[in-house]
């Protein structure tokens, strides 16, 4: 049952389409000293190029592991993870690396700004790894544009302890864009932050994402924001399954 394709994916994209991340009876497990957690057990789902996906859990659920597996981050126990068609965890760790930094933009709860960087520079930092896939426009131009998408222009030399949570985000926010990323994982992005504030920074993520047709998984634990995704998936006892 678990590794059949989520009937919602079925009625709202139909058969047709591309996937962008086609993954195969994941598992993982954690090993610290003599325990053994079995974290997932048998993930399997297809995600459509451009479609927004929310993934909703308990606390502990393994969401985060999902993500990070589905990332490039962490290698899954079994089980593989197809992104564009290349088998991720197949690749050489220098090949994996280069997909992850060129293709795949992560927003984490915590934002992860770099705290002696300002934010112009904080933004401009994937262009260093990922290579510039915009040759015409210089990474400095458009780590600049992307502050200016999320309302920034007028902090761009502020670093990052100037500036409020949700401030922070848009700016982390900016920086998982650099990139062009295909896909952007945001793991709790508006955990950390006030009602309002959170629904701002939701706002610019998904104009961001869904405006320039950017693949979206968010891990979330508001019901009203995963409401607003093509699609919802619980995590659950190690599997995933209709919300
Ligand atoms: N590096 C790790 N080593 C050992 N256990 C881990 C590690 N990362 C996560 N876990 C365990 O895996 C489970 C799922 O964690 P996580 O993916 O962070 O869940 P969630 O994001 O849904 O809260 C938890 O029980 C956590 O303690
Ligand atoms: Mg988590």
């Amino acid at each position: 049952m678990n590794n059949q394709m989520p009937s919602a994916e079925i009625r709202r994209h139909g058969s047709a389409g591309e996937d962008i991340l086609q993954v195969e009876r994941l598992s993982k497990t954690f090993t610290l000293g003599r325990t053994v957690i079995p974290v997932l057990r048998d993930v399997s789902l297809k995600v459509r190029l451009g479609a927004i996906l929310a993934i909703i859990g308990a606390s502990g659920s393994g969401k985060t592991t999902l993500l990070h597996i589905l990332g490039a981050l962490e290698k899954p126990s079994g089980g593989s993870v197809c992104f564009q068609g290349r088998d991720l965890y197949g690749l050489s760790a220098g090949e994996r690396a280069q997909v992850r930094s060129r293709k795949i933009g992560f927003v984490f709860q915590f934002y992860h700004l770099l705290p002696e960087l300002d934010l112009l520079e904080n933004v401009m930092l994937p262009a260093l790894s990922g290579g510039n896939a915009q040759p015409a426009v210089s990474p400095r131009e458009r780590a600049l544009s992307l502050l200016a998408a999320v309302g920034l222009s007028a902090r761009a030399q502020h670093l990052p302890m100037e500036l409020s949570g949700g401030e922070q985000q848009r700016a982390a926010l900016a920086r998982a864009l650099m990139n062009q990323p295909e896909l952007v994982l945001a793991d709790e992005p508006t955990g950390n932050l006030d009602s309002v504030t959170g629904e701002q920074v939701l706002e610019y993520l998904f104009a961001l994402t869904r405006g320039e047709g950017r693949t979206l998984v968010l891990v979330t634990h508001n019901s009203a924001v995963a409401r607003r995704c093509d699609r919802v998936l619980e995590l659950k006892d190690g599997c995933l399954q209709d919300a």
